[in-house]
């Protein structure tokens, strides 16, 4: 199988990503937040890339079953409901809720492949899940790194390193330079994630703020075991193989 990588949203659009599968990484912190809120409960999750329109989407959803999320700088946007940290998507916050979520890197780089093949949203606290469906695929695969500002970001690479790398252990795969870049960031940092994190630009960025344990809780590998999957406009929880067998039978006996 095939498997490509671009660090930055930059330069890649709609067009570029229309009928591709794809695994859109944000580690820091929007693919985080979202795999989060979507374990807690959270209905769906509509990737708005930016706050105008965010804020119409939500004022023609019902009050009770909406919220607004996300961040500008790392922090919650003035007359947000939530901001970007997945600490604040507990259970009893998103249960059942529809989330409007706008962030600076994020939530665009979900928005561009809103005509995807297949859309899926990964980091390191669901990489197994990513890596076992891309092998349940097969084919071609494209991961699309958030990265920051429209610049690389070594979390994102490295992320995408990680789940290349975890594929290779069972298929061959063919990748490019920036996939074959992202394996060796891999392997240099795979020892402490955390530790990377830390270092890395955002990383440092968000604790100065006071995301100390955002850190922690992005760099929990395999903690939230769930693979958010695009329809094009909002991410859902794959169903699993029980919920889907449960509506095919209702199927046969409507
Ligand atoms: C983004 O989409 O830019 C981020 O998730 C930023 C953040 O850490 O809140």
């Amino acid at each position: 199988m095939k498997i490509e990588v671009f660090f930055s949203p930059a330069g890649v659009d709609e067009l570029n990503m229309r009928g591709r599968n794809v695994v859109i990484i944000d580690v820091l912190r929007a693919s985080t937040t979202i795999c989060t809120a979507l374990r807690n409960g959270a209905r769906e999750i509509i990737p708005v890339p930016d706050i105008e329109n965010a804020t119409k989407i939500s004022a023609n959803l019902s009050s009770d079953s909406r919220l607004l999320g996300g961040e500008r700088q790392g922090k919650r946007i003035d007359g947000f409901d939530l901001g970007n940290s997945p600490l604040e998507y507990t259970p009893e916050r998103v249960h059942n809720k529809t989330i409007i979520f706008t962030t600076t890197n994020g939530a665009g780089a979900m928005y561009k492949c809103r005509y995807a093949a297949l859309a899926l949203v990964g980091t390191f606290v669901n990489v197994s899940s990513i890596v076992k469906m891309i092998k349940e695929v097969g084919g071609t695969w494209t991961i699309l790194c958030s990265g920051r500002q429209g610049a690389f970001s070594v979390e994102d690479a490295t992320c995408a390193g990680m789940i290349i790398s975890s594929v290779q252990q069972t298929i061959d795969v063919e990748t490019d330079d920036a996939g074959m870049t992202a394996v060796i960031l891999y392997r240099n940092y795979k020892r402490s994630i955390l530790g990377m994190l830390k270092k890395a630009e955002h990383g440092k960025y968000l604790a100065s703020i006071g995301f100390d344990e955002d850190l922690k809780f992005c760099a929990e590998v395999d903690s939230v075991p769930v693979i958010p999957v695009s329809d094009g406009v909002a991410l859902r929880l794959k169903p699993s193989p029980a919920e889907l067998r449960e509506k095919s039978s209702k199927q046969i006996s409507d």
